[in-house]
């Protein structure tokens, strides 16, 4: 497996309440990013927010955590992967599952956006992961999303793609959340990787990030880059607080 830095994605969310405290937290993530270098850093803010934080960065790279899969057109409401793009996004999040739960994003809607962004030259994080985990098994829920997200996508494409693998049940705002155990992500790892190598073959599966999301913190984050062997980390809550997203950025440089 090619060794690369870690990947490193902060999302945001619905997060700061201002354009200032967005700037202030990008500019604390940005020096935290300089004195440690090694992890590759991204930091996805609300759309209104992407031009004051645009300004604050220099090496940390800018996603969205949405977009839209048309470059234009009458789309009330939808924001262009294009315009984006213009104004500095490299990669954007799909398929988060608050996406599906509050914006009812649909399979095809997912897919739509994998394909549009692939062939953009934008990165898509896509977000797979189970509702529920009942026994030890990643349950068969995780190949069925990734197949379905996945269609139709060209083989020479497939290697911009990042993988996000985040059970639903260990994001920090779900009731009752625990982060995964480094041990069950790595199994995880190996299972999307052989789906992606099944369909895409060895070499083209082998240039995909696999990353864990859910409840990642300072503490867990080394066990899951190494024992789990995961290639970085979608951190939502803990990306908020400058000094534990620091300590974050610390660790998986010294990971990485
Ligand atoms: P969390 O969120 O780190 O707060 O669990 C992760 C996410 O929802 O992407």
């Amino acid at each position: 497996m090619m060794k690369r830095r870690a990947l490193i994605v902060a999302n945001w969310k619905m997060n700061p309440d201002s354009p200032e405290r967005a700037q202030e937290l990008a500019r604390t993530t940005e020096e935290a990013n300089l004195s440690f270098k090694r992890a590759e850093v991204v930091i996805a803010p609300p759309y209104p927010f992407i031009p004051a934080v645009k300004e604050v960065l220099s090496k940390v790279k800018l996603a969205s955590q949405d977009a839209f899969w048309e470059e234009r057109g009458p789309y009330t409401g939808q924001v262009s992967w294009r315009t984006l793009k213009s104004m500095g996004v490299s990669h954007v999040i799909v398929g988060h599952s608050e996406r599906k739960k509050y914006a009812g994003e649909t399979d095809d809607a997912i897919n739509k956006k994998i394909q549009a962004f692939l062939k953009g030259g934008i990165t898509p994080i896509l977000c797979i992961g189970e509702w529920e985990r009942e026994k030890r098994e990643i349950p068969r829920i995780v190949e069925d999303q990734l197949i379905r997200a996945l269609s139709g996508v060209k083989k020479e494409l497939i290697r911009h793609l990042v993988v996000a693998y985040e059970p639903v049940w260990a994001i920090s705002t779900n009731l009752g959340s625990r982060p995964d155990t480094p041990d069950s992500a790595f199994r995880a790892g190996i299972y999307i990787r052989k789906i992606l190598s099944g369909a895409y073959g060895r070499r083209q599966a082998d240039a995909v990030r696999i990353i864990y999301g859910g409840s990642v913190s300072s503490r867990t984050i080394p066990s899951f880059l190494r024992e789990g062997g995961m290639q970085g980390a979608l951190v939502g809550k803990a990306s908020l607080d400058p000094q534990e997203f620091a300590q974050i950025l610390r660790a998986a440089s010294a990971i990485s």
